[in-house]
């Protein structure tokens, strides 16, 4: 009912909404609407109320509640189903929750704050409330285990098209594998996890942390010098549910193109928002540093990397200095 009641509001686009009218198209009393919209004001909703003409919506706050993220939200699979989560663990063991239990593709959980935030590689993601968006989106692709990377990428691409609609003067950069930076220091970090027999995924979990309106004195410590936010470095504070619709409509499109075309097109968009392809980087790996030009990535996700003797090795896992 509250989803419904917020979709009409913003439909109406700031214009007044009779009691009346909003109880014949809910199908219910005009107590119950009254009820509803006190229950929006204790969430920050603001609306003004006037005799005879009704309520009209002032003010939204920035909240990622599901109404928030469908409202107006041009896909057609991609957030069909929105679980919002005011505290979670981490938004990936939710997701995984609901796959198993049958989830349909598209599904975006989402939460204002996760206590045990996952990162690449075992690390922990800092997820306080309020700021960012630690969203993980169900997927079930018809493809195989090794096409599972190029997901990873695709969603690099779709993060930095989301950014760059919601804040022009932003010139987000992708570094390998799938950070996105701003001036040199990380936004957002994604995480693909899967679930598969044999060769058929059943379902990918994928993870997209971003920092969106926290300040410098958010961030702690450890990660004050690699990271930072979309408030720090554009001055603009946004309504976050704007920013993942935006991610979300690219995402589907994407999708479609990878479905109907293959993904040479995604590896190309990937390539042109890429940072240091053509330059010589050093890549850290479990096995050691390896020195070398990264020459691009392959169909498998890996980054090409041609060391001094011209020899060109294939990356799977690695931190990358740049
Ligand atoms: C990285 O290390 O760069 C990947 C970070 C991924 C963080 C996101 S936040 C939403 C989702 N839930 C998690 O626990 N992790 C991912």
């Amino acid at each position: 009912m509250r989803e419904e009641i917020l979709r009409l509001f913003k439909e109406a686009d700031g214009e007044f909404l009779s009691g009346e009218k909003l109880s014949q198209l809910l199908n219910c009393s005009r107590t119950a609407v009254w009820k509803h919209i006190e229950e929006l004001r204790k969430e920050g909703y603001q609306f003004e109320a006037v005799k005879k003409s009704g309520y009209r919506l002032v003010k939204s706050p920035d909240t990622l509640l599901a109404e928030e993220i469908k409202a107006n939200l041009n896909t057609s699979m991609i957030g069909k189903k929105v679980a919002y989560f005011h505290q979670v663990d981490s938004t990936q063991f939710k997701a995984q929750h609901l796959a198993k239990e049958g989830a349909p593709s598209g599904t975006v959980v989402i939460a204002d704050e996760q206590l045990g935030g996952k990162g690449r590689l075992g690390r922990a993601w800092q997820s306080p409330p309020g700021s960012g968006i630690w969203m993980s989106l169900i997927l079930r692709p018809p493809i195989s285990l090794f096409q599972a990377p190029q997901f990873t990428l695709l969603t690099s691409v779709a993060v930095i098209k989301g950014i760059r609609k919601i804040y022009p003067i932003l010139d987000p950069v992708i570094k390998w594998p799938n950070d996105i930076l701003v001036n040199r220091k990380k936004v957002c970090g994604i995480l693909t996890e899967l679930n598969a027999e044999a060769d058929k995924i059943n379902y990918l979990i994928i993870g997209i942390g971003i920092n969106v309106n926290q300040k410098e004195s958010d961030f702690i410590s450890e990660i004050k010098d690699k990271a930072t936010s979309l408030y720090i470095t554009s001055g603009q504070r946004i309504s976050r549910s704007k920013l993942v619709q935006a991610i979300l409509e690219n995402f589907e499109q994407l999708y479609h193109l990878y479905l109907e075309i293959g993904f040479s097109p995604i590896k190309t968009l990937w390539e042109t928002n890429a940072i240091s392809i053509g330059e010589y980087i050093e890549a850290r790996t479990i096995n050691g540093s390896l020195f070398g030009k990264a020459l691009g990535i392959d169909d498998e996700g890996y980054l090409l990397l041609q060391d001094r003797e011209e020899k060109i090795h294939r990356i799977y896992s690695a931190d990358i200095e740049i």
